[in-house]
């Protein structure tokens, strides 16, 4: 595997939420993991803010602890930490104050070459706003970059307000709203298996595909962040965003160019072709499961907040008509897995006698994780005498490299973050994306509220509630096991 760095433009890069979790678990280690692969220039900086009294020193202090956690020995050789630590500075700023924002000010307009700046703003969504504004007032928006983290808003309504104050600051060019499922390696192996091989192409419709499954499984509960989940739960935290970004990237047409418009359009029209679910037909096409325990977790008895979410979803297209789209998404679950499992129908006839093995239809499986890999399962005849028996034979796609030496499968963030520096938006969230995904998310929300009733509770570890299997037993079909 050849891995190429092409090292970026030199930037500022600002961290509002610096001291915070999402940071030191996923932002400073992504950068610093960038920088030692010689990918940011010499002169490139990145500002922490946040409300904590710290200077660099204590900054520096703090990021080291994160990387040390969060950052394998194996790469913190050499110099590679200390020089890292050195572009860090930081400046203390409550974003709902004055204070801060000269000296802010004054330290990004130190450099005389232009360069380009980026606030990312890693903080609780009700401060996107006040900072958006912020940055306005203080002269420091014109011309920069503003990344702004999942959730864009609890509802279609609210995502509006917040895109609108964020967009009277920032022209949408300008904005880049994280999925980071987009970021991750398999997902833009998926882009590069339907878009650069003639094969898959023809298959790629109701004709041929008898079901698409999405799954995202993990075994980790709401641990620290319970106080955001228990508003949030299980469809705004990860259906509304990344699956429905899975479901688009793998029903979308082609688009005439690998860039962010092309590609944000077609998605849109996916997300707008989805069925609309509302009362009834919303509660007989989707399940809600809360893990045993959660309530006394979130220190809320009387939660009803979802942690597993499963939905058959339809898109009305040409393409899609007639093949059902499949989500589920928990926490606690059996096994940490996330897969697109395509369905291929079984053959039109079988030319083989009974004593034949029975053909399974094929499928192609794209695993996001644990291990990312592209299966495509066909059918072929065990060897030998004794009858024509057939099996099924996995072949696989994936090109990983994990078995090379110094091989090492790059997060998500850092994919992301380099292309926020690049000024390239096509993996970023585009205003009306957010605004389609709601606006199907939330009849089915509302059917919930309006039902009435509370989502099954389900065993720790186990493959989810009851209702989940029953929505596909319905259906003839069944969700591959959870199994490890
Ligand atoms: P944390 O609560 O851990 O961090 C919040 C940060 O905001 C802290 O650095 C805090 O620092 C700072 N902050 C809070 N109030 C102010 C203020 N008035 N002025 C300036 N800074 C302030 O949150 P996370 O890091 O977990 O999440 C950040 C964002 O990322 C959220 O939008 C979250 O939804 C999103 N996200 C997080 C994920 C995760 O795994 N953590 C995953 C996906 C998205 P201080 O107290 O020093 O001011
Ligand atoms: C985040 C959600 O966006 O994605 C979390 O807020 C979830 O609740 C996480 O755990 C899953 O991400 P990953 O990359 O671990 O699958």
């Amino acid at each position: 595997m050849t891995t190429r760095i092409i090292p970026v433009d030199p930037f500022d890069l600002v961290i509002f939420g610096a001291t915070g979790d999402l940071a030191a678990r996923k932002l400073l280690p992504a950068l610093f993991h960038r920088d030692r692969d010689g990918q940011i220039p010499d002169r490139a900086r990145i500002v922490g803010c946040a409300r904590s009294d710290l200077d660099d020193e204590g900054f520096r202090d703090l990021a080291r602890a994160a990387l040390e956690e969060h950052v394998d020995a194996e790469y913190r050789t050499g110099d590679a930490l200390d020089r890292f630590l050195a572009r860090l500075h930081y400046i203390s700023i409550d974003v709902f104050g004055d204070k801060g924002w000269s000296p802010l000010r004054a330290l990004l307009s130190e450099p005389e070459e232009a360069r380009i700046r980026v606030f990312y703003l890693s903080v609780g969504p009700s401060l996107f706003g006040p900072i958006a504004d912020a940055l306005k007032t203080h002269g420091l928006a014109d011309e920069a970059r503003l990344v702004v983290e999942k959730p864009i808003g609890h509802d279609g309504d609210s995502a509006k307000e917040l895109n609108d104050r964020i967009g009277a600051v920032f022209d949408e060019s300008r904005v880049y709203r994280i999925d980071h499922y987009l970021g991750k390696e398999t997902v833009q192996n998926l882009i590069a298996l339907r878009f650069a091989n003639a094969l898959f192409e023809p298959l790629w419709n109701a004709k041929h595909i008898e079901s698409v499954r999405i799954t995202v499984a993990e075994t980790l509960g709401v641990e620290d962040r319970a106080s955001y989940y228990d508003k949030a739960g299980a469809m705004r935290d990860m259906v509304q965003n990344h699956l429905l970004q899975l479901l688009c990237l793998t029903a979308m047409e082609p688009p005439h160019h690998f860039e962010a418009d092309a590609l944000r359009d077609e998605k849109l029209k996916v997300l707008r072709a989805l069925r609309p679910l509302s009362g009834t037909e919303a509660l007989k096409a989707s399940v809600r499961g809360q893990y045993a325990g959660y309530p006394e977790e979130a220190e809320n008895p009387a939660s009803t907040t979802e942690t597993y979410v499963a939905l058959k979803a339809e898109i009305g297209t040409w393409r899609w008509a007639g093949t059902p789209f499949y989500l589920r998404t928990g926490k606690k679950l059996r096994s940490r897995l996330s897969e697109i499992v395509v369905l291929f129908r079984q053959t039109p006839h079988q030319i083989f006698d009974d004593l034949a093995t029975p053909v399974a239809p094929n499928s192609l499986v794209i695993r996001l994780q644990p291990d990312e890999a592209i299966t495509l399962s066909i059918t072929t005849k065990d060897p030998g005498p004794g009858g024509f028996r057939m099996r099924e034979t996995p072949l696989d796609m994936s090109f990983t490299g994990k078995d090379e030496e110094g091989f090492r499968m790059p997060d998500a963030y850092e994919r992301l973050v380099m292309d926020v520096v690049r000024g390239n938006q096509t993996l970023f969230m585009r205003r009306d994306e957010v605004a389609a995904a709601w606006a199907w998310i939330d009849p089915i929300m509302d059917a919930w509220r309006e039902g009435g009733g509370k989502p099954e509770e389900y065993d720790r570890g186990s493959e989810g509630p009851m209702s989940a299997m029953e929505l596909m037993i319905r259906d003839g079909r069944r969700w591959r096991s959870l199994a490890p």
